[in-house]
C-alpha cells in the first residue's frame, strides 16, 4: 500500500522551522523565550468574548449559511469599503477558517496540476505547502536585501512563463516587514494583468502598518478588483489566532469553485466565532489599536538593541509583527547561528533561510508574541551572546 499520497510527501517537507529543536529543549525544563511564532501576545478583546457568549446563550448554536453568516459578511463588505476601497457585494465574500484556509481553498480552486504559482521570495512557507497541495509548482522570484525587499518587476517578469497562473503577494509582508507602496504593488499589477494571471494577496496584518506606512490592498488597484483574491482573518490584529476566524473577497465569478472547496471541506466557519469577530468588525476599535501601539514599542525596543549588536543592522519593519535583521555580518547561516541562540542564548529565532534563499542572511524575530519586559530580557539575552561571538 502506498501511503500517504505523494503529494502529501512533498508537501510536509519543512513545517515547524525551529519550534521542533525548541521542544526539545523545553523539554529539558530550560526557560526559552520564543520569539519564533507569529502568535499575538494579547488576550481577545472583551467585548469580542462576551459577544460570542451572548451568541451561545441565545442559542446560535445551528448550521448557518455556508459563506458566513449574513449580517457578518454585511459588515464585512463595509469594512471592505471603508478600510480596503474595495467594492464587494457579501455574496463576493466567504468566511473561512482564519486565513490559512481562505488561501488554501483559493489555490485549491484556482490551481490545475502542473500551474506555476510565483512567490516573492523570502516568502511565507505555509504557501508553497498549499500550493503543492493542490498540484501547482511555487517558482520564486527573489526580492533584493540591499533594496529593502522592494517589490522587483524584472525579478517576477523573469519567472513568467506559458504555465504561469498566479501571483502570490503577502502585504504587510512576513518575513521581512515590509509595508508595500502603491508604486510596487503597480509593478505586479501590470504583469498580471498583461499576462492575464491571478493575484493571491495575504493581508493578515493590514492593521498592523507603524509610523507613515500605510496599507494598501492591490485589489483597488485599476483593474485587479476581478483578477485578485485577497485573504484576510481577525487572528493578529483582534488577537484572534485560536478562534480561526478569517475571510476572502474575489470576484463573484470566482466564489463558486472557492465556495465548493470550503462547503466541502468544513460546511462552514462556527456560527458562534463569527459574531463574536462581527462585534470585532462593527465594535469599538481603541483595544486594537493598543495592541498594535505595543507592538510598535516593542519593535522599537528590538531594532535599537538589534542594532547595537556586533555583525547585526536591523531596519525598522514598517509593518507585521516581524523584524529581519541582517547577520551577514557575523558570516555565519542563518540556520548555524539561530541554532546557537537556542542553545547558548535560550531565545528561539527562525533562521531567514526557513523563508526561502533569499531570506539567507536574516533571522526573523517575531516581537509580537511576548510582553514587553520578555522581549526586553530577549534582547539582553541576544546582546551577550553576539558579543561573545
Ligand atoms: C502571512 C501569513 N498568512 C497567514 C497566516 C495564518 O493566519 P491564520 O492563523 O488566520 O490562518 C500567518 C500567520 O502567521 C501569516 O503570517
Amino acid at each position: 500500500m502506498k501511503w500517504p499520497a505523494q503529494r502529501l510527501k512533498d508537501s510536509s517537507k519543512k513545517s515547524f522551522g525551529m519550534y521542533e529543536q525548541a521542544l526539545a529543549l523545553e523539554s529539558q525544563g530550560l526557560d526559552l523565550i520564543h520569539l519564533e511564532f507569529g502568535r499575538p501576545h494579547a488576550d481577545t478583546p472583551r467585548h469580542i468574548k462576551e459577544a460570542t457568549k451572548a451568541a451561545l446563550d441565545a442559542g446560535i448554536v445551528h448550521y448557518g449559511d455556508f459563506r458566513g453568516t449574513r449580517g457578518f459578511r454585511e459588515a464585512l463588505a463595509g469594512k471592505l469599503r471603508d478600510f480596503n476601497r474595495l467594492d464587494y457585494g457579501i455574496d463576493e465574500i466567504l468566511v473561512t477558517n482564519g486565513l490559512t484556509h481562505a488561501s488554501f481553498a483559493a489555490f485549491m480552486a484556482a490551481i490545475d496540476p502542473g500551474d506555476e504559482v510565483i512567490l516573492l521570495d523570502p516568502y511565507y512557507p505555509q504557501h508553497v505547502g498549499k500550493i503543492e497541495l493542490a498540484g501547482g509548482r511555487a517558482v520564486t522570484a527573489p526580492l533584493d536585501a540591499e533594496n529593502n525587499f522592494a517589490i522587483s518587476k524584472a525579478a517576477i517578469a523573469a519567472k513568467i512563463t506559458p504555465r504561469s497562473r498566479m501571483i502570490v503577494l503577502v502585504n504587510p509582508a512576513n518575513p521581512t516587514g515590509r509595508v508595500y507602496a502603491r508604486e510596487e504593488l503597480q509593478h505586479i499589477a501590470d504583469l498580471a494583468i498583461a499576462h492575464d494571471l491571478l493575484v493571491l494577496s495575504d493581508e493578515v496584518y493590514e492593521y498592523i502598518t507603524y509610523d507613515k506606512a500605510k496599507h494598501v490592498s492591490i485589489a483597488s488597484l485599476p483593474g485587479m478588483r476581478e483578477r485578485t483574491i485577497t485573504c484576510f482573518a481577525f487572528t493578529k490584529a483582534y488577537s484572534m489566532d485560536g478562534w480561526r476566524v478569517g475571510y476572502l473577497a474575489a470576484d463573484a465569478t470566482l466564489i463558486p469553485a472557492i465556495l465548493r472547496i470550503v462547503m466541502t471541506d468544513v460546511t462552514h466557519v462556527n456560527v458562534f466565532a463569527q459574531e463574536g469577530a462581527l462585534a470585532a468588525v462593527t465594535g469599538p476599535q481603541e483595544p486594537m489599536q493598543a495592541m498594535v501601539d505595543a507592538d510598535r514599542r516593542k519593535r522599537d525596543v528590538v531594532v535599537r538593541a538589534l542594532n547595537q549588536m556586533p555583525g547585526v543592522t536591523c531596519r525598522a519593519p514598517e509593518g507585521s509583527i516581524y523584524a529581519f535583521p541582517d547577520i551577514r555580518g557575523t558570516g555565519r547561516s542563518s540556520a548555524d547561528l539561530a541554532t546557537a541562540i537556542l542553545t547558548e542564548a535560550h531565545v528561539v529565532t527562525e533562521a531567514g533561510s526557513f523563508y526561502g534563499p533569499g531570506g539567507e542572511g536574516h533571522l526573523r524575530i517575531c516581537f509580537g508574541s511576548e510582553s514587553e519586559a520578555r522581549v526586553t530580557e530577549a534582547m539582553e539575552r541576544l546582546g551577550r551572546f553576539f558579543n561573545r561571538l
